[in-house]
């Protein structure tokens, strides 16, 4: 009986890990990883803008531009001074970010 409920309790640990996994949190990996240059909302502010004249406001009109797997990889592998996320984060963190982005209301 004691056995039986010892491994229940890892079956449960095991599986409440890998829900916490897929339950990967976009907007915290925002706030801390790429609200300094993109602006809390998507819109990046004035001073980066004139450091960085080629950022743009993830408005309709930019994600009209991408798909989804443009994201990702633009975030992976990054573009001129935005540095590349593939070393940073996990795939699945790569992509909750780039789906929490486009709720983003500049
Ligand atoms: C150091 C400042 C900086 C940080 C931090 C940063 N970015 Fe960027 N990002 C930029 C700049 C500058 C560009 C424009 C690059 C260009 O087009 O030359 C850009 C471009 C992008 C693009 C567009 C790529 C494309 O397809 O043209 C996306 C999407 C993006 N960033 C998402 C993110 C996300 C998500 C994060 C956080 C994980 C992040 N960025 C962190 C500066 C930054």
């Amino acid at each position: 009986m004691r056995r039986s409920i010892i491994v229940l309790g890892v079956m449960a640990a095991a599986f409440s890990t890998s829900v916490a996994a897929q339950s990967v949190d976009g907007k915290a990996l925002y706030d801390a990883n790429c609200k300094k240059c993109h602006g809390v909302a998507g819109k990046p502010s004035d001073g980066i803008k004139k450091m960085n004249p080629k950022i743009e406001t993830f408005d309709a009109a930019f994600f009209a531009k991408r798909t989804d797997p443009d994201l990702v990889k633009g975030i992976a592998e990054g573009k001129d001074k935005m540095k590349p996320f593939k070393d940073k984060m996990k795939a699945d963190e790569i992509a909750a970010v780039a789906k929490y982005i486009r709720t983003l209301k500049p």
